[in-house]
């Protein structure tokens, strides 16, 4: 993995000890480096009413606008029950895309080994919100 994007990857990993997955047993971690440099991790939480499952990144995205964070550089998303990098679900696309740009990385693997570099406007094309951000030049 791009060494930019390996320590994220640590951490997504690492976090991953907490994740709550009782019914799944699949463990997810994220990873957001914020515009100030820090990083803010996630995690999903499972519930025995399966679709209350909120995914780890959208736990990390929580976290960091809990902490007063609002920029964000890159999301890298660890999920080492895997066989193969697993991409964010289609609600975790729309939350990312209210807070990052369409050029902002998203990496997402099962291992350092074993993963893939995407971006925001790749995993969310033709997100209206953002093409009108820049049509009025924000
Ligand atoms: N999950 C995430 O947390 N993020 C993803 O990108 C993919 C899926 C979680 C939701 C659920 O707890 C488990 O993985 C199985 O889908």
């Amino acid at each position: 993995m791009q060494s930019e994007y390996s320590s994220l990857f640590d951490l997504a990993l690492e976090a991953c000890e907490h994740s709550y997955a009782p019914y799944s047993k699949f463990r997810v971690g994220a990873a957001l480096l914020c515009e100030d440099g820090s990083v803010i991790t996630g995690v999903n939480v499972e519930n025995r009413s399966y679709g209350l499952t909120i995914c780890a990144e959208r736990n990390a995205i929580a976290a960091a606008i809990t902490a007063g964070k609002k920029k964000f550089k890159a999301l890298v998303i660890a999920t080492p029950d895997a066989d193969y990098p697993v991409s964010p679900c289609g609600a975790c696309r729309q939350v990312i895309s209210e807070f990052m740009p369409p050029s902002a990385p998203v990496v997402f693997g099962n291992s350092q080994n074993s993963y893939m570099t995407s971006s925001v406007g790749e995993l969310l094309p033709h997100d209206a919100l953002h093409e009108l951000a820049g049509e009025l030049g924000e």
